[in-house]
């Protein structure tokens, strides 16, 4: 989705900015543009496409300036053009203004405006807020700050820049997050903490309906009623590190290999294997709470609803609370009956998807307890839930989700865990488990290490044009994810089902030309997947078969075969899900697609 980023300082802010927009550019984006000031006046370049082919074309001397404010845009409101990209502006262009977020009534605003003389130059919402801070504007930004705030009705965080203010920056938040970095006699803004990493010491976060004045040397913030107020800074502590390819052709490379690492310290730290026991105290259910719960409803989109998947097959089976998985963006369309003994699980990487916020504010509203397992607690999402647990994923920049799916399966285990023991579930799982969670980074290193099959298997499929992807029971979550995966970075239409469907409709596409891709790794469901996977042989389908090492029946039954390790059944969707990822990721490398920023797709969507 769109990024935000504003320096004001002693440098220039061209390059801040074009660093800033790459930054922030694995969020999704069709158009990115800057705003700086110089001499008295704003001035404006936008353009389409990456950042690598636009930085060039923007001429260091026209856009000379120690101000200024850039954009990445990725297209709600109008088709994704120069006129509709950030920053936009009043027809006087004393007013520049970048935008996150939505105006709600943006066409009764647009309708009085116009009805004022105003000719609007795009289609976006955001044009209004320029026109109305014109009007507001008296010489104090703060009035006209709040004017807006006042107004308009929707989600929105900006950045604006006045013509008469050369080194101030304005931002304005609601809904969605806004950040204000300070360095050394430079501060900054940016909608998300990576373009601040390494400027910036230190990180405001604004609160809900705040305005924030900033200029090189301070950082003034003020509450709706126009009154300023305290704010805590928090240091920046994620690591450089964090934010490069670390020698990885691609973001998602890396962190497909970085789920070992991730996946070890989320585990360690919260089982104790000494005592027995999953530590989650952090999260606010208290054992009374786990035992009063009638049901849990785990809510999310996209990858994040495949783990619920899982989530709810755990927590039915191991906590023994009836558990069901729902799409976030449905949630609202089926009026769920909610109190105080339901449990509803808010699950998403970003925490700022609007679907799933939508949803969560449903089980709030209705008095349910509510959980975030999320990978940015401080997030929009973590601020609503009564509790959060952390996944640890560290950041994600790929588009597409891959390590934060495995730690989203771990997270939601360990919480099934948890409430076992607080519901009297028999102890030995959890120590049966034990020693399957001490191996499970080795398991997936293990497949990491195998990354040839994934190249031989990726090399079969790359002509296809469409594929199927097959799982049962605790794996049905992991071939929905695997065709996911494929179709979003290598544009082979993939469909994923639970095997057991097959026979109701999706056997009439098997053919030699769809490549079926069928997880049938050791444990209860292996017999049922091996009987669907012998009626795609029958009707001369290829299969690719996810099976665990030693299986002498694999190669019998298969055209390849991915091996992965023998591991506890309830873990295998954590190491099943691994050679999907690298086979999506190939397939698509070979396909010569962009692998870390599909086409169409936002990192974090913040639209409904
Ligand atoms: C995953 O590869 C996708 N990019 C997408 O399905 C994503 O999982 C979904 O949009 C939910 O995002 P969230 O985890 O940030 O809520």
């Amino acid at each position: 989705m769109c990024g935000i980023i504003g320096y004001t300082g002693g440098s220039q802010a061209l390059p801040v900015l074009i660093q800033g927009i790459r930054l922030l550019s694995y969020r999704g984006y069709d158009s990115a543009g800057v705003s700086i000031w110089r001499d008295g006046s704003l001035t404006v370049r936008k353009d389409q496409g990456r950042i690598e082919d636009l930085a060039p074309r923007w001429d260091p001397k026209e856009l000379a300036g120690t101000a200024g404010i850039g954009h990445t845009r990725w297209a709600t409101h109008g088709v994704p053009n120069i006129p509709n990209a950030h920053p936009q502006f009043d027809a006087a262009r004393r007013v520049a203004v970048v935008h996150n977020g939505i105006i709600e009534n943006d066409l009764a605003l647009r309708a009085q405006l116009e009805a004022d003389g105003v000719t609007f130059a795009s289609d976006t919402d955001t044009e209004v807020f320029a026109y109305l801070f014109e009007r507001a504007f008296d010489g104090d930004p703060v009035p006209a700050a709040l004017e807006l705030l006042k107004t308009c009705h929707g989600a929105f965080a900006l950045a604006i820049q006045h013509v008469d203010l050369p080194d101030t920056l304005i931002a304005v938040r609601r809904g969605s997050p806004l950040l204000v970095g300070l360095g050394v006699r430079e501060n900054l803004i940016a909608s998300d903490m990576r373009p601040l990493v390494g400027r910036a010491d230190a990180v405001i976060e604004l609160g809900e309906d705040q305005v924030a004045i900033v200029t090189p040397d301070s950082v003034r913030v003020f509450g709706a009623d126009g009154r300023e107020v305290e704010v805590s800074t928090r240091p920046i502590d994620h690591s450089e590190r964090d934010i490069g390819k670390d020698g990885y052709p691609h973001f998602m490379l890396k962190e497909i290999h970085e789920q070992p690492d991730r996946i070890y310290e989320l585990l360690a730290s919260r089982v104790d294997a000494d005592r027995g026991v999953v530590r989650l105290d952090d999260i606010g259910i208290s054992d009374e709470r786990w035992r009063a719960f009638e049901r849990v409803d785990l809510i999310a989109c996209g990858t994040a609803f495949h783990a619920c998947l899982y989530g709810a097959y755990v927590l039915e089976g191991v906590a023994g609370i009836p558990a069901r998985a729902l799409m976030a963006h449905e949630y609202g369309e089926r009026a769920p009956r909610l109190d105080e003994n339901v449990l509803v699980i808010a699950v998403s990487q970003s925490g700022e998807t609007m679907d799933t916020k939508v949803a969560l504010q449903i089980a709030v509203d209705g008095g349910a307890h509510t959980l975030g397992v999320l990978n940015v607690r401080e997030s929009v999402i973590g601020r609503m839930a009564d509790g959060v647990l952390d996944i640890h994923a560290g950041p994600e920049i790929a588009v597409a989700s891959t390590k934060v799916y495995t730690q989203m399966l771990c997270a939601l285990l360990l919480l099934a865990l948890r409430g076992g023991q607080a519901r009297g579930a028999d102890g030995a799982l959890l120590a049966e488990l034990v020693p399957a969670f001490k191996k499970l980074p080795d398991d997936v290193r293990t497949v990491l290490a195998r990354f040839d099959q994934a190249r031989e298997a990726a090399r079969d499929v790359r002509r296809a044009s469409d594929m199927l992807f097959l799982g049962r029971g605790v794996d049905a979550g992991t071939a929905l994810e695997g065709a996911l995966k494929m179709k979003e970075i290598s544009y082979i239409h993939a469909e994923g089902y639970p095997a057991g469907e097959m026979k109701h409709g999706p056997i009439a596409l098997v053919s030699r030309e769809v490549p079926t891709v069928a997880v049938a790794t050791r444990g209860p469901t292996r017999g049922r997947m091996i009987g669907n996977v012998r009626e795609v042989r029958a009707r001369d389908g290829e299969i690719i078969l996810v099976a665990t090492d030693g299986d002498q029946d694999a190669p019998k039954l298969a055209d390849l075969v991915l091996w992965v390790p023998d591991v506890h059944p309830l873990v295998a969707p954590v190491v099943n899900v691994v050679p999907l990822q690298l086979l999506a990721y190939e397939t698509a490398r070979l396909r010569g697609c962009d692998v870390d920023q599909p086409r169409n797709l936002a990192k974090t969507v913040t639209v409904q």
